[in-house]
């Protein structure tokens, strides 16, 4: 068929030596459940914690992951049952898979440290958070085996639903598809006054595709073309099952797949009511929307009445594009809540920027922006603190390429070619944009959190390993960037 392997990485011996970013980073001192030596063997990690039992990821159909507080985290190998009542190999955040679903409150200052306890870098990056520059997981930042990161930061942003996972060059796409993934709410007093449904309602859905090797443990074989598994995955189980009340359910839906932009659809035609976004709420709810398209990377926050859901029947969550039932709602025939959302949701101020490019960035290839690779030591460019500048992505083919950049949200204003529209649930914050072949997205975005060093790429993991990633830094408007050290960090 003339897939190719995208080349293994060369990581180990590529990494350079990591510059202090003023977050100490302590040597792995704690014993581990498994010796170190039985993990660095090559090849299948998970043979290391057979006979060990390993995490079990909690399991059972229906069951609904609560949200919990921030804590540290422990990447490692790990057994869990994907609801077919087989232990199956991953790799696990704190023996879960997906990782533990953190919640958190704007102004809270997080704490955790990132324990690596695989046989190779990794480094977790938050997805969605505006962190500055030493806190943000960029490769730059990957830790070896045995090592630990600690990181600290406020929450400076408004409620979200943002997605941690690893960020180390050239193995992303592998550690994300063997397992490496969480949810990670951020709740505030705006959202909180709106009376949402809550746990039980409340339902975190992270979505993705999956292969298996021999041994029923999670495989990832990309192609030049991406990683394509062969079947989904909801809250890392297959055919999940979801008892609903007669009422009124808030998910939370998250793309965690390399590769796959799903199209997501109830078996009953009925509607989902689009409440927010990436960057959290928009400003006024979408209603009546019954198929609804969402790339890797990208999030939803969606409405669903289940109150017409009798007893014993069942609605299925579809794939339309891949044709996959990915979770099955079953009726209880119990009364459910009541909700109905205000028709203003949120006050988003729109950005006011130029209306011509401030800089185009080409999706080129497989592995290229603008003709180049990424290169971990390069700044490609540089942007002022505190501008609102238009950011023009477009393709010469190979798309979807999702965009996505660390440090700031924008808000997409245009999208010419393909698609050709702006939809509603692309309003409001977005850190993550699909652009598909033929078209052009332009977004405002300005960086007003922190200057120093980060990171736009395409979210098909397999093009960013590839290098469809840029290094800029965000820095001082006025002084310019000449005789800064490029990668310093400054509040
Ligand atoms: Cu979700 Cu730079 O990544
Ligand atoms: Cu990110
Ligand atoms: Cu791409």
């Amino acid at each position: 068929m003339g897939a190719r392997k995208i080349p293994r990485s060369q990581a180990h011996s590529a990494l350079p030596r990591l510059a202090q970013h003023g977050v100490s980073r302590r040597s792995f001192m704690r014993v581990g459940l498994a010796s170190a030596g039985a993990l660095s063997a090559m090849g299948s990690p998970w043979l290391a914690l057979a006979g060990q039992g390993g995490g079990r990821g909690g399991g059972g159909r229906g069951e609904i992951p609560d949200a919990v507080r921030m804590g540290d985290l422990t990447c490692a190998p790990a057994y869990v049952d994907l609801g077919d009542g087989r232990l199956r190999g991953v790799l696990a955040y704190n023996g879960k898979f997906p990782g533990p679903t953190w919640v958190v409150w704007t102004g809270d200052t997080v704490k955790s440290t990132l324990w690596n306890r695989l046989n190779e870098p990794t480094i977790t990056h938050w997805h969605g958070l505006h962190v500055d520059p030493a806190n943000d997981g960029g490769p730059r930042l990957a830790i070896g085996p045995g090592q630990s990161y600690d990181y600290s930061f406020p929450i400076v942003q408004r409620a979200s639903l943002n997605f941690y996972h690893p960020h180390p060059h050239m193995l992303t796409g592998k550690q994300v598809c063997l397992g490496l993934a969480g949810a990670f709410i951020i709740r505030d007093k705006e959202e909180d006054a709106l009376n949402l449904p809550k746990h039980p309602y409340e339902v975190p859905l992270v979505i993705r595709d999956a292969s298996f090797d021999s041994q029923g443990n999670l495989l990832y074989n990309p192609t030049s073309s991406g990683f394509a598994g062969k079947f989904p995955l909801v809250n890392g189980k297959l055919k999940l099952k979801m008892n609903v009340n007669q009422g009124v359910y808030r998910f939370r839906v998250l793309n965690g797949a390399n590769a796959r932009v799903f199209k997501l659809a109830l078996s009953n035609g009925a509607a989902f009511t689009v409440i927010g976004n990436d960057g959290g709420l928009l400003a006024t709810p979408v209603n009546g929307v019954t198929q609804i398209e969402l790339g890797m990377g990208e999030r939803l926050d969606l409405l669903v009445d289940f109150s017409a859901l009798g007893a014993g029947q069942s609605v299925m969550l579809r794939c339309l594009s891949a044709r996959w039932d990915l979770l099955q709602f079953v009726g209880t025939g119990e009364t459910g809540i009541a909700y109905s959302a205000p028709t203003t949701l949120s006050t988003i101020k729109p950005l006011v920027g130029p209306s011509q490019p401030t800089r185009t960035f080409s999706f080129d290839g497989m592995s290229r922006i603008n003709g180049l690779r990424y290169d971990m030591e390069r700044i490609d460019f540089r942007v002022p603190f505190g501008v609102v500048e238009r950011w023009r992505f477009k393709t010469g083919g190979n798309a979807p390429h999702p965009v996505h950049v660390h440090g700031a949200s924008f808000q997409v204003v245009s999208r010419t070619g393909g698609r050709a529209k702006v939809f509603d649930w692309e309003r409001g914050w977005k850190d993550t944009v699909l652009l598909n072949d033929k078209e052009v997205v332009d977004v405002l975005i300005r960086f007003d959190a922190y200057k120093g060093l980060y990171l736009i790429h395409c979210h098909q993991l397999e093009h960013e390993d590839m290098g469809m990633m840029s290094n800029f830094e965000v820095v001082d408007a006025q002084t310019g960037s000449l005789g800064i050290s490029p990668f310093t960090s400054t509040r």
